[in-house]
């Protein structure tokens, strides 16, 4: 009789972004009339940017033609959009060759795809509070998991220590939900830690767009990073495709593992598994990196921002401690009264109709923590922050 994998015996029985939204489908059951204000999953409200819906446009229409139709994409990526991201890295003095970025349906699927290339005795090291997906991903690959504790002693931002012993590493800066971001000191750290033990880093870049300060947007911006690192990145919360999907990973050929190239491999593993990522989408892509583009995204950004700097003034009134807000998408704040992330998330649903994300979600020392997504529509965050502001005054 078949067996199944029985690792996923040892998951939580739904996913944080699940679970929440069942929650909120239920209150939404018995409260029909309710609008609520979804500062939750990072989900963005903004439309794509005009030059990237021109660029759809005229791609279904070359689809349209025998002569600029296109069938099968090449499945690492079509090479204008993969010259135009190395182009992009290119503008922050990084160097990649175009083979060495690989075009993606975006960084989820892709951080679950690459645990292809590692054997399942190899064991993972995450920093948390994580994005959820990593910690399941490599439950549902049977691999042995180092949880990295952090918190507010060390800002979020855990360094190496000798007596770390890992083989993969999950690195988020800007960090999903704490939005603390890594210096090139501390990335540097990193970096040394990783290919003095052969270790490789996974370094989830998503946030980038969304540095204020001077701090690394890429891994690769760190000296030594081409032996022992992969980049994931998406455009999903940088340029607004969470439901277009598109998203990129640079795999440097200088990175090799037992004799293998993971550059190698990774060609072996789309060119097998996948038929490469449609040709619209990819030209709609291709537009993102364009003048037009960046400075398009980027006002969708301001405005995200905005919606960041309304939450930190309320924290900020409220006498509330939090993190994340400048250099990333997310606040993560201190719950008031010491109470728990889940009695905190039930609270802002019933009493204020809020939905944020509670910190427990994303490992155990969330506990205490609530985070808030500032991708909402910014009537909606005006409005939100305006009662979140009373609820925490009644708190104290
Ligand atoms: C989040 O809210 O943590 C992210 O939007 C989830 C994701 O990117 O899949």
């Amino acid at each position: 009789m078949l067996t199944p994998n029985l690792s996923y015996a040892n998951l939580k029985e739904s996913y944080l972004f699940h679970h929440i939204a069942g929650k909120t489908e239920a209150y939404l059951c018995a409260h029909p009339d309710a609008h609520l204000f979804r500062m939750g999953i990072g989900d963005v409200s903004l439309p794509l940017a005009p030059a990237v819906i021109q660029a759809l446009h005229r791609a279904v229409d070359d689809q349209g033609e025998k002569d600029s139709f296109h069938g099968y994409m090449p499945e690492c990526g079509a090479p204008f959009l993969r010259e135009a991201i190395a182009a992009f890295y290119l503008k922050r003095n990084v160097q990649l060759a175009a083979d060495e970025v690989f075009v993606s349906s975006g960084a989820s699927d892709e951080l679950g795809d690459l645990l292809d290339l590692f054997d399942r005795k190899n064991r993972a090291l995450i920093m948390e509070p994580a994005y959820p997906a990593y910690v399941d991903a490599n439950i549902m690959a049977g691999r042995e998991i180092l949880h990295l504790p952090s918190g507010p002693d060390n800002h979020f931002l855990p360094l190496p220590e000798d007596s770390l012993q890992a083989d993969l590493i999950y690195i988020c800066s800007p960090n999903n939900p704490t939005g603390a971001a890594y210096n090139r000191d501390q990335l540097s750290r990193w970096v040394q830690w990783a290919n003095e033990r052969g270790a490789v880093i996974l370094f989830d870049a998503a946030y980038e767009a969304f540095i204020e300060e001077d701090l690394p947007h890429s891994i690769f911006e760190i000296p030594g990073a081409r032996t022992c690192a992969i980049e994931i990145c998406s455009l999903s919360k940088t340029a607004g495709f969470t439901g277009t999907r598109l998203g990129y990973t640079v795999i440097p050929k200088d990175l090799e593992r037992s004799g293998l190239s993971l550059n190698a491999m990774w060609v072996r593993n789309r060119t097998t598994k996948t038929n490469g990522i449609s040709y619209i989408l990819q030209r709609g892509g291709a537009a993102v990196f364009t003048e037009e583009g960046q400075r398009q995204i980027h006002e969708n950004i301001r405005i995200y921002k905005e919606n960041a700097r309304v939450l930190m003034t309320t924290l900020d009134e409220a006498g509330i401690r939090y993190w994340g807000g400048r250099n990333a998408p997310y606040i993560w704040m201190e719950c008031p009264d010491g109470q728990s992330s889940w009695a905190f998330f039930d609270r802002l649903l019933n009493e204020i109709q809020v939905i944020g994300t509670p910190g427990e979600g994303f490992g155990s020392c969330g506990e205490g923590f609530f985070r808030f997504s500032t991708f909402g529509d910014p009537g909606d965050t005006r409005e939100a922050a305006a009662r979140l502001l009373q609820l925490l005054k009644q708190s104290h």
